[in-house]
């Protein structure tokens, strides 16, 4: 059976391939950053973007879709999903990755976008009113990027910003956050939150 194929049996079972992401950096290199969020992380994005009344959630980096997935099925909000397919933890072809992230979001109420954060985020506007969405950063890690993308939406008025992987001594995330907007008003698991502009 041919990648693809394995994985969409698994895919059937979208929470253990959640749970097998977000534990198998754990295992490896210890830090967790193979992708997927713990079932405690995607229920504060909902409860986030439900909480706030926002009408769309934006994830950049979604990498298979399933965090999109379950955000668009406890929210009630419009999701975009943004990835550029550059990486994901099991060597498919940016192709492969693509074709299976679509088939994963095909039925779910995820909008999937083929596109690069920095362009995306610059004119986040044509797609989305930045002003009631929710956007959440998990797409690349490095500090540089990070604070790119998260001087980006403030640029663009965006209502609340979050972002994965704060706390996480291995990537630029934490630094990035704090010295573009100081403390999150929230964190859970390594997800942060930041309200930029009240509804
Ligand atoms: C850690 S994974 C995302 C995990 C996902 N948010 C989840 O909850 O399952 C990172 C993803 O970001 C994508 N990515 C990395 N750099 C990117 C960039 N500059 N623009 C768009 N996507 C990017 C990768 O292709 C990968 O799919």
């Amino acid at each position: 059976m041919n990648k693809i194929a394995q994985l969409w049996r698994i895919a059937m079972h979208p929470r253990e391939l959640r749970l097998a992401l977000s534990g198998l950096g754990t295992r490896l290199g210890g830090d967790g950053a193979m992708g997927g969020l713990t079932d405690e992380e995607t229920a504060a994005l909902v409860r986030w973007t439900t909480d706030s009344g926002v009408s769309s959630f934006v994830e950049i980096g979604t990498l298979f879709g399933f965090t999109a997935r379950a955000v668009a099925k406890g929210a009630l909000a419009r999701v975009v999903a943004v990835d550029n397919f550059c990486w994901n933890p099991f060597g498919l072809t940016s192709a492969q990755h693509e074709s299976f992230t679509r088939r994963v979001v095909a039925d779910g109420g995820v909008e999937l976008v083929r596109a690069d954060a920095e362009g995306f985020l610059g004119s986040l506007s044509q797609c989305v009113d930045p002003s009631t969405s929710l956007v959440f950063l998990d797409g690349s890690h490095r500090y540089e990027d990070v604070k790119r993308e998260i001087e980006l939406c403030v640029a663009q008025k965006v209502r609340i910003l979050s972002g994965h992987d704060f706390g996480n001594g291995r990537f630029g995330v934490t630094r990035a956050v704090r010295e573009v907007l100081g403390e999150p008003d929230e964190v859970c698991g390594m997800c942060w939150m930041k309200r930029l502009h009240n509804g």
